[in-house]
């Protein structure tokens, strides 16, 4: 859960596992925190800031543990969100529909870009490279179609809101938007 917007660079230190405990810990206790803001160290502020992506230049290299994880438990339907067969039209393995994709750029310059990048770096939200691997593509529609419901109910998107700070705002997009969009992920 807390790998989610982990910085890459973090992720290839020897001591990880016992400094990722000890940040997941953290991450939950982050609301907690936010309240006690004069109390907190200096070392549990970096460990926040850490949790969300940092600087990362460096290219993606999440443990596939943490990635098979997210995806798993990103499965979880719920009422009025798009299940796999909803998405239209259906991926196709291998094969990338490009006039979707120079739509979907489009939109993510002229909506997403402000918060989104196209690296591992995290700007405002995590940044897009490689997402495809880490969710599932209807898990991605529902958190740009259904954002509130999404980061209410879904525990990624909570463990990803908890890890960021800040609210993705609903882009307003439309189903077919968000399509193109998805098509223009399936590039990164
Ligand atoms: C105002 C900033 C902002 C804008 C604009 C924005 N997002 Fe986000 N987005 C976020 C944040 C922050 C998160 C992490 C979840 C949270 O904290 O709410 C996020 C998370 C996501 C995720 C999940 C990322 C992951 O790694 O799993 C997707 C997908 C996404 N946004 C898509 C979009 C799309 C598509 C657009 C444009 C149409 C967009 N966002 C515009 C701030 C933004």
């Amino acid at each position: 859960m807390g790998l989610i917007c982990v910085s890459p660079t973090l992720a290839a230190v020897p001591n990880f596992e016992p400094e990722n405990k000890e940040k997941q810990m953290l991450t939950k206790k982050a609301t907690v925190y936010r309240n006690m803001a004069a109390g907190i160290g200096l070392a549990s502020m970096m460990a926040l800031v850490a949790a969300c992506g940092g600087s990362g230049s460096a290219p993606a290299e999440k443990p596939a543990t943490a990635n098979e994880a997210a995806k798993t438990e990103a499965a979880t339907p719920l009422p009025g969100m798009i299940t796999a067969d909803q998405i239209v039209p259906p991926l196709e393995e291998g094969k990338i529909d490009q006039a979707m994709v120079s739509k979907g750029k489009e939109i993510y310059e002229v909506k997403c870009l402000s918060c989104h990048s196209l690296g591992t770096n995290r700007v405002v939200g995590p940044g897009w490279e490689g997402i495809m691997k880490q969710r599932t593509p209807e898990w991605i529609m529902n958190m740009i179609l259904h954002t509130d419901a999404m980061l209410e109910t879904d525990p990624e998107a909570q463990a990803m809101l908890e890890e960021c700070l800040v609210r993705m705002p609903n882009q307003n997009l439309t189903n077919e938007e968000a399509r193109d969009v998805l098509e223009f992920m399936r590039t990164l």
